[in-house]
């Protein structure tokens, strides 16, 4: 028998023909109960090695594909046929996405792609890159290769490693303000993830969230994907405006209390002590998430609210992707005791734990004071590109615009307000500055109540100072021109 089987020319031979037949096979060209030609025929007919058909069809009858039989031929397996029907409009179809969930999630990823399609700017003003400097890198390569001859390739207990757990309650001793016993800590991938598992640990029906107003989107999304219903508290200069905390039992607030985000305010001991209070007498769990509180410019971080907790109501989320860089994926909850099981079990199915080997690099970085040091170069890098950011606006957005920065005392970012532009200008600026290759971004997505006037959130972490100069030399430029473009009096048409 002649088989006109189509090779693809890519790789190794044998794979080439075993390909071809698995092919063949599944598009029905070679029907069940068809005998192959033998080795030698069908090496002669693919000028190829006996051998080489050996090992074809061996795999193809490991697989299943074929069977030997009498010997040494051999014959395709039957597979059932296919059934070409329309799915489309059938029920069968709708269910393809399964939950309300998936669909939400899947909206959600597409959201994401459309937003990534724009190749970014060489001058990008994100929020959210990582500082680019070799320090951090160079430290953690180090760490790492000391750590991969030490840690055990076994399973990582699922809270995180022992050596981790108690280098990290050390440094929030000294750092954030609190004791903490290392079992009370959960090492996680990422603040994200925090989040991500507080709403599915603690969010059960009839659970209502509390957002500041602005907030961090990915808070925004855990909850809107999970379908909790949220509503969104103000804040002002002082922080959340906890006096405006409703009557919520069981309510899940999320405050980012060292360093509102985006809006910059620290929230004052006052309104600390009313949203402790608030919790308490609402049995509610307040979620303080702790993103950036190392870069502070003016003063000494800002003790964590969790430092307050007497009732043990807060959970206290920080993150390594500010402190060192968000590739890392590492984070960490301290949990209320009646939580922690919870937590540490849901943790346990989502992931079995975080990698050993980058847990045990951590802990050896901390414990080292190799991390300390890094902050502090981190800090002062940050600011200088925070000051070469604010004494450019200060050089170059003069002219006709009259604008204001929030939250530029600490963190990775500041935001700029335009008050004389309405917000519906947003999105032609921010593609003028792309058009002159300068990245820069809305703040309206942070707000569950958009403002009426055009601001940014530049981030200064992604470039060095030179080039944080041009790039907002470049974006004044732009505004300039557009300010004076609204300015001109339109002309009467006729
Ligand atoms: C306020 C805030 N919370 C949480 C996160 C998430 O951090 P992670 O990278 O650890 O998931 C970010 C990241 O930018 C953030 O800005």
């Amino acid at each position: 028998m002649l088989l006109s089987l189509q090779l693809d020319g890519q790789g190794a031979l044998q794979r080439q023909l075993y390909r071809a037949v698995r092919e063949a096979i599944l598009a029905g060209q070679l029907r069940g109960g068809l005998r192959l030609p033998g080795t030698r025929a069908m090496a002669q007919q693919q000028c190829m090695a006996r051998n080489t058909v050996i090992a074809a069809y061996a795999q193809l009858e490991a697989e299943g594909y074929l069977q030997v039989r009498g010997g040494s031929g051999y014959v395709v397996q039957a597979l059932p046929q296919k059934q070409s029907v329309d799915l489309r409009g059938s029920p069968v179809a709708s269910r393809a996405i399964a939950t309300p969930f998936a669909e939400r999630a899947a909206q959600l990823a597409q959201q994401r792609a459309q937003a990534g399609e724009r190749v970014a700017p060489r001058l990008d003003l994100r929020y959210g890159l990582p500082l680019s400097i070799p320090g951090p890198l160079v430290a953690w390569r180090r760490a790492l290769s000391w750590a991969v001859e030490r840690a055990s390739m076994d399973y990582p207990a699922a809270a995180g490693l022992p050596q981790l757990r108690h280098a990290l309650a050390h440094w929030l001793g000294r750092r954030r303000g609190f004791v903490v016993d290392p079992e009370r800590i959960l090492v996680v991938s990422g603040a994200q993830q925090a989040l991500d598992l507080c709403v599915r640990v603690l969010a059960g029906p009839g659970v209502r969230a509390m957002l500041e107003d602005p907030h961090y989107q990915g808070t925004r999304q855990a909850l809107q994907c999970a379908a909790v219903p949220w509503q969104a508290v103000p804040v002002d200069a002082s922080g959340l405006c906890a006096e405006q905390l409703p009557e919520c039992v069981g309510a899940l607030l999320f405050v980012t209390p060292a360093h509102q985000f985006p809006g910059g305010a620290v929230l004052t001991p006052a309104r600390r002590m009313m949203i402790l209070d608030w919790a308490q007498r609402q049995c509610a769990w307040v979620i303080e998430d702790d993103y950036d509180s190392e870069f502070r410019y003016d003063s000494q971080p800002v003790p964590a609210l969790k430092s307050l907790d007497r009732a043990d109501r807060v959970i206290h989320i920080g993150t390594l992707s500010k402190a060192l860089f968000p590739a890392l994926r590492l984070g960490f909850m301290v949990l209320p005791l009646v939580l922690r099981d919870a937590f540490l079990g849901a943790k346990w199915l989502s992931d079995r734990g975080n990698p050993a080997i980058e847990q045990l690099a951590l802990a050896r970085l901390i414990q080292s004071g190799r991390f300390e040091a890094l902050l502090r170069l981190a800090k002062r890098q940050l600011d200088t590109r925070r000051r070469a950011l604010i004494a450019a606006l200060q050089q170059h957005c003069a002219g006709a615009l009259q604008w204001r920065i929030s939250g530029s005392e600490a963190g990775m970012h500041l935001c700029i307000w335009f008050d004389a532009l309405p917000a519906a200008h947003t999105e032609s600026v921010i593609a003028a500055a792309y058009a002159v290759g300068v990245g820069v971004y809305p703040i309206s997505p942070y707000y569950a109540k958009p403002p009426a006037q055009l601001g940014l959130l530049l981030g200064y972490c992604g470039l060095p100072p030179a080039e944080i100069t041009e790039a907002t030399r470049r974006l004044c430029q732009v505004l300039d021109t557009y300010a004076k473009e609204l300015s001109r009096p339109h002309r009467e048409s006729g």
